[in-house]
């Protein structure tokens, strides 16, 4: 697997007055973007804790290599969206005991009871959602509307979620190869992915008075049905994930759009994203 992945820096200021539903006229997206923004950093801290026990495991040094500088990019990505944090306690909603609640009952927990190749074959498949997700995000252009801070914060993170798509799903391979291993893990992320992303956002929605509004209910339909079909996407490409002979890299056209966003970030006046050369 011959990719390249570069840490980078989210550099860019997040305004305190960046409206609420910063997706105009979508507050169902918004509101699923902002839960993915609250669940991402206790996530992607149990990755990186992950990736840190595994590493006397690994004696390829070009996969330790990629290891390494997937910890950098989660790392970065997790104290960028806490940023935004400041932008959700200004407007109000109640988020942060369902969050430490999360963090202490799921992935602390994990930590303690759940064995090593549990744990990987986890990271492995959240990793592919996460892939896909800014895949279709990103090839269906379904953020070009938004406020541009946040459309920067949330393009940046999945133009990279794409680019180390595939460390944590070859990492598993060396920790444990079997494919009930794999199977485990995807039933176990998924169902607990979803369950938390939908439970967030629709605690966010109620927090708004928004949930049972007609047109809240047309926007779902919209993005999950025949709009953005992400309903019919998601089934698919996790049915890819439990393919045999699935491999991350296999998602057609998905580098040229990241490296493409990427670019894009970097050229902008001050840029919004700066790579880190040094080890930090
Ligand atoms: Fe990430
Ligand atoms: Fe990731």
């Amino acid at each position: 697997m011959g990719e390249s992945i570069t840490p980078r820096r989210f550099v860019a200021g997040l305004p305190l007055d960046i409206p609420q539903h910063w997706l105009p006229g979508n507050e169902v997206v918004s509101s699923l973007l902002n839960a993915y923004t609250i669940l991402v950093p206790a996530n992607e801290a149990f990755y990186i804790r992950t990736l840190n026990a595994c590493m006397r495991h690994v004696a390829n040094d070009a996969l330790r290599e990629r290891c390494q500088t997937f910890i950098r990019q989660e790392a970065q990505h997790g104290v960028a969206h806490k940023r935004y944090w400041d932008n959700l306690d200004a407007q109000g909603y109640a988020y942060r005991g369902f969050e430490r609640a999360v963090d202490r009952v799921i992935f602390r927990t994990m930590d303690r009871y759940a064995p090593l190749w549990l744990r990987v074959s986890l990271v492995s498949c959240v990793e592919h959602i996460n892939a896909f997700l800014g895949y279709e995000f990103l090839s269906q252009s379904i953020l070009v509307e938004a406020d541009p801070s946040v459309r920067d914060l949330m393009e940046w993170h999945f133009a990279e979620e794409i680019e180390h798509r595939a460390v944590a799903f070859d990492l598993l391979q060396v920790i444990a190869p079997r494919y009930a291993v794999r199977l485990l893990g995807a039933l176990t992320t998924t169902t607990l992915f979803y369950a938390l992303m939908i439970g967030m956002a629709a605690s966010l929605l109620v927090q708004d008075r928004l949930l049972w509004r007609k047109a809240s209910w047309r926007q779902v339909a919209h993005h999950f049905g025949k709009g953005h079909g992400m309903a019919r996407r998601t089934l698919r490409h996790l049915r890819e994930y439990l393919r045999r002979d699935f491999h991350p890299s296999r998602l057609e056209g998905a580098d040229d759009l990241a490296a493409q966003v990427l670019a894009r970030q970097a050229r902008k006046a001050p840029p919004t994203v700066v790579a880190v050369s040094s080890r930090t």
